[in-house]
């Protein structure tokens, strides 16, 4: 029996990266999955891939760029009307910027927010009504090391974007803890995915994220998936509010 047996997830960001790992994991713990980004060829692939190699699971693709309200209604809606239910929502679609405060345009600021924090708000608001219909849910934010603790090779737009994910958590936890919707938040330290892969081609950047890691190493996306699949299933029933590091010791130092 999987771990996810009977329940239906959306993973926002969910074609690739993190998302497409957490995607196959979901699957392979019986979730049934849609999957939905905005690169609809690369979702349509996985989706299809997932529906024919997982264990009775099913999966879909739907478009979703999760800036805008009416999108997320619709993808929650195609969800309804195909799995008749939602229990976990993941909130994993993000970008990511590099750049001094001084050097910051405020269209970047912009388009860091609305997609990290915005993005993630707006996901939380769609999926809420649709969960309390199944009568609970869990909601797993994919946030960062950078959203708990300074650094200064990241930007200041995408570690406000974080940390706002971090307590906008915290304050669905409490609102919605009555109704038995959950909320929790990741915090991975740097993982192997397109989104770090420039830092890693350089030698000296990737020597210098290594040495600022206790472990030694960057993360895989299987390490993170593992933490997203407990929070997503009941295993974690009595867990809400909590931030989850996923971070070769990063934030203990
Ligand atoms: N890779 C890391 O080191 C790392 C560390 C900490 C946190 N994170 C966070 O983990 C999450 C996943 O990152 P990743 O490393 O897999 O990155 P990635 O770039 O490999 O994947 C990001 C996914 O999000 C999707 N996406 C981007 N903008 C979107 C939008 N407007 N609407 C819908 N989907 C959109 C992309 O199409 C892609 O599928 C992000 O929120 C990221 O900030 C990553």
């Amino acid at each position: 029996m999987g771990r996810l047996e009977g329940k239906v997830a959306l993973i926002s960001g969910g074609a690739k990266g993190m998302g497409e790992v957490e995607a196959r994991m979901f699957a392979e713990q019986g979730a049934s999955v849609v999957i939905a980004d905005i690169l609809d060829d690369t979702g349509e692939a996985l989706a299809s891939e997932l529906s024919s190699i997982s264990n009775n699971a099913r999966c879909i693709y739907t478009h979703l760029d999760v800036r805008h309200m009416t999108e997320w209604n619709a993808a929650i809606e195609t969800t309804i009307d195909t799995f008749g239910q939602l229990d976990i929502l993941v909130n994993n679609a993000g970008v990511t910027s590099r750049m001094m405060l001084l050097d910051t345009p405020e269209e970047d600021w912009d388009r860091v927010l609305d997609i990290n924090s915005k993005g993630t708000f707006l996901g939380i608001k769609a999926a809420i009504p649709a969960m309390r219909i199944s009568g609970g849910g869990s909601i797993v934010n994919i946030s960062s090391q950078m959203g708990l603790v300074g650094g200064d090779f990241s930007s200041p737009q995408y570690q406000a974007s974080k940390g706002a994910v971090r307590l906008l958590t915290k304050s669905v936890a409490i609102q919605y803890a009555a109704e038995n919707i959950r909320c929790n938040s990741v915090h991975p330290a740097p993982i192997e995915t397109d989104m770090t892969a420039g830092m890693r081609a350089d030698k000296e950047k990737f020597a210098d994220m290594t040495r600022r890691i206790p472990m030694g190493r960057y993360g895989k996306p299987e390490e993170v998936a593992y933490a997203v699949v407990y929070l997503a299933s009941d295993e974690s029933s009595f867990v809400t509010g909590s931030e989850l590091v996923v971070d070769g010791g990063w934030t203990a130092q």
